[in-house]
């Protein structure tokens, strides 16, 4: 049984992103092909990975709207169910990437998610960018941004689900960050466990080393599946 996650395939090569999605393909909810992929292998992944299952581009695009929507149209026409822009580009920008989008993908089902805050990004690493020091404020501007710009979601990390909840609850929540008890987070900062995210409203988990750097990928995967499956339960 599928759970409601989609693994970041952050690996090196195209074929290796393949393998790993066609053996994952029972466990979860879809792939997300990031920034090392998009411009090492390139973006044609994207429709190889849409034939196994739904694919997150993660292009975290943040230009100018004609730019923005005529990468947003590329991704759409390679295939990509959904694709991320920063939030902070602005209402009219989000709104160029939707429409972008939609006509790339000529008719399939498709979304634009918001990136609010990095989720390794900490309060101190906040006000050295003179973005102030509380990611759950910001988040909660964004969130409004990504509402009134008819998209589908927002990215954000498990600390501020119920912010989103709050201002916009139409808004999908995807939310990375995530690390199973006791895993290293790495240069994430603002995490959870599975559980914690499921439990404060998460629609659905992006995760990639706990499950890509796993000794067994398919049985990590569906370890956290079940600790989510039975959270959900209760
Ligand atoms: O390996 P890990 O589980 O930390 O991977 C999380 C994935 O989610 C990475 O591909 C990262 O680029 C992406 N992501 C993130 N924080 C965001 C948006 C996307 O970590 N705000």
């Amino acid at each position: 049984m599928t759970a409601p996650i989609i693994v970041a395939l952050d690996v090196r090569t195209a074929e290796e992103a393949l393998r790993l999605a066609t053996r994952l393909k029972p466990h979860v909810a879809g792939f997300q092909i990031g920034l090392g992929v998009l411009h090492g292998p390139g973006p044609g992944v994207v429709g190889a990975l849409a034939r196994v299952g739904p694919v997150l581009a993660d292009a975290k695009l943040h230009d100018i709207p004609s730019q923005v929507r005529a990468a947003a149209r590329r991704l759409g026409e390679y295939g990509a169910r959904w694709i991320t822009v920063h939030a902070s580009g602005g209402q009219r920008m989000l709104e160029a990437a939707r429409e972008g989008l939609a006509e790339g993908a000529a008719g399939r089902d498709t979304g634009v998610l918001a990136i609010t805050v990095l989720t390794s990004l900490d309060a101190i690493d906040l006000t050295a960018v003179g973005l102030g020091d509380r990611p759950g404020r910001l988040v909660s501007k964004m969130a409004r941004v990504a509402d009134a710009a008819g998209i589908e979601g927002v990215v954000c990390s498990p600390q501020e689900i119920r912010v989103v909840a709050e201002v916009a609850p139409r808004l999908l929540t995807v939310i990375p960050g995530i690390r199973p008890d006791g895993e290293a987070a790495a240069d994430q900062r603002r995490v959870a466990t599975p559980e914690e995210a499921i439990v404060r409203g998460a629609d659905l988990l992006v995760i990639g080393r706990p499950i890509v750097d796993a000794p067994d990928p398919e049985a990590a995967a569906e370890a956290i599946g079940v600790t989510i499956r039975a959270v959900a339960a209760e």
